[in-house]
């Protein structure tokens, strides 16, 4: 009877209960197939509501719709709120876990810099620079290798947050005199577009949407690093169903008729992150995951690769990030266009993963379908699809482990400097643990892991780099044997 009842309501109906609706708690009552209910308790926040509202509209949404809205729109997305960082906020980032991290890739960059045959311009483009960490960690250790330095020409950052690009701003110590704002879209203030940098000899810095924006000299070379943001840009997730048929994954309302679907649970993902307990407990949110019913056109378009028929058994779920191939296949035209160089740094693995999409919140894996715009969304990199994207338009190597790319460029050498620097104990015990969290393969040493993208036209093999990986079309990379 309660389920019948259930049935019975409408998706318009509900559509005009929800906006005829003042109040900011809204709370459904679900149906489960049992007959028994539960009702929603979280907060119906405006982009709670944009999100239930759209699929009341247009019926359940993609993962990748989902994780874009919840992640940068301009109504509460995650990353409009600046302060999400750190021990206080939801993760921790290597950048933030020790200064050693940002002074080995400036190590990296030097030593390739020599080998281009130290060119006379170069610039720094980061992507997804967070608070600006990495970048002024980068520009301190770039000082005291002077000809390497006295080549910058100045720094671009490709962020979408107004608010991330105000602390960049500040953390690069930009005068607010000299920078060129825009007002962002919820008019809380000025978004930078362009400064220059007081800490670091007053070099021009740059803050664009996207890499296409990024206009460089032709005789300057671009040094690109992606630091975690390759994890944050949206994937479509599919299951291959008895039919041997694949079905999508997507987001519905909680209170729908449509029959959930539980994510397999989580393995150790980010270093030494544990799950809370709303990973399991899927009954606080207003949404949850359905199969589609018949082959959807993102099924069609992203899976017309004929490998993902061969490689994957019935039951096997596939994540694909097609947004991630688009701005690879932008970043390796524009490396070997402007003969640059870049390093793509994240965590993931060098095959198609299946259930690895997760919400990241006060330093515990989360329910990613609670509360969009409270936690980080994030999934596995697939840096064989980075590299497929790549092949033909630039060179890929590896990708290696970040334990290994670090100890190869010397962070036990720099470890050791700073030891001899302090005689406090404390300080000396925090280095070492920062060391250890950055390369233990039981930390980020092994989950994380580093590509190297350089032109076509470049010769040699970067450090510590082996032979270019080659793509084989009709072998792909994967997790199956
Ligand atoms: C997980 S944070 C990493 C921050 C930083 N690289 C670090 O390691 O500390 C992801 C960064 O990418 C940015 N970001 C996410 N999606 C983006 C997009 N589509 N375009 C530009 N920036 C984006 C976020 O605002 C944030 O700065």
């Amino acid at each position: 009877m309660i389920l019948r009842r259930a049935l019975a309501c409408s998706r318009l109906s509900q559509r005009v209960a929800l906006t005829s609706s003042v109040a900011r708690w809204y709370t459904p009552t679900i149906y489960k197939p049992d007959g028994t209910t539960h009702t929603v308790k979280e907060e119906l926040t405006p982009l709670t509501k944009h999100i239930r509202d759209t699929i009341l509209a247009t019926g359940p949404i993609s993962i990748a719709q989902y994780m874009q809205l919840a992640l940068t729109s301009p109504i509460g997305g995650y990353y409009t709120r600046g302060q999400v960082f750190g021990r206080e906020g939801d993760f921790v980032t290597s950048p933030e876990i020790s200064q050693m991290f940002g002074e080995v890739m400036a190590v990296w960059y030097v030593m390739h810099w020599e080998m281009l045959g130290r060119p006379a311009k170069t610039v720094f483009v980061e992507l997804g620079p967070g608070r600006g960490t990495l970048m002024d960690d980068i520009m301190r250790a770039a000082k005291r290798f002077k000809p390497f330095y006295a080549s910058i020409r100045g720094i671009h950052f490709v962020e979408k947050s107004p608010e991330l690009r105000k602390l960049q701003h500040d953390k690069l110590g930009c005068d607010w005199n000299a920078t060129i704002t825009v007002s962002d879209k919820n008019d809380s203030g000025k978004t930078p577009l362009s400064s220059v940098s007081q800490h670091h000899g007053g070099l021009e810095v740059g803050w664009h949407d996207v890499l296409e924006q990024v206009a460089v000299d032709k005789d300057c070379v671009p040094l690109v690093m992606a630091h975690e943001f390759f994890d944050a840009l949206p994937i479509y997730k599919f299951e291959k169903g008895e039919n041997g048929k694949w079905n999508e994954i997507l987001v519905d309302v909680a209170d729908s008729n449509t029959t959930p679907v539980q994510p397999a649970g989580l393995a150790q993902l980010r270093g030494s992150l544990q799950s809370s307990s709303s990973m399991e407990d899927s009954s606080a949110s207003h949404f949850k995951f359905v199969r589609a019913r018949g082959i959807t056109s993102n099924a069609a378009m992203v899976l017309r690769d004929q490998r993902f028929d061969s490689l994957f058994d019935k039951g096997d779920r596939v994540e694909v990030s097609p947004e991630s191939a688009r701005v690879m296949i932008q970043l390796a035209d524009w490396i070997s266009a402007n003969n640059g160089m870049g390093l793509i740094i994240d965590y993931g693995a060098d095959w198609t993963q299946g259930d690895t999409f997760r919400g990241i919140k006060n330093h515990q894996f989360a329910n990613p379908l609670q509360s969009p715009g409270s936690m980080d969304l994030t999934a596995d990199v697939d840096f064989s699809y980075l590299r497929f994207a790549a092949n033909g338009k630039a060179k890929c190597y590896g990708p290696i482990e970040q334990g290994s790319f670090l100890h190869s460029m010397g962070i036990q050498a720099r470890l050791q400097q700073l030891l001899q620097s302090t005689s406090d104990n404390k300080v000396q015990k925090d280095l070492v643990d920062c060391y250890r969290r950055l390369t233990d393969i039981h930390s980020m040493g092994r989950v994380y892991k580093v590509l190297a993208v350089l032109p076509n036209s470049s010769k040699g093999v970067p450090i510590p780099f082996a032979q270019p990986t080659a793509e084989d079309p009709d072998k792909p990379a994967t997790n199956r044997s």
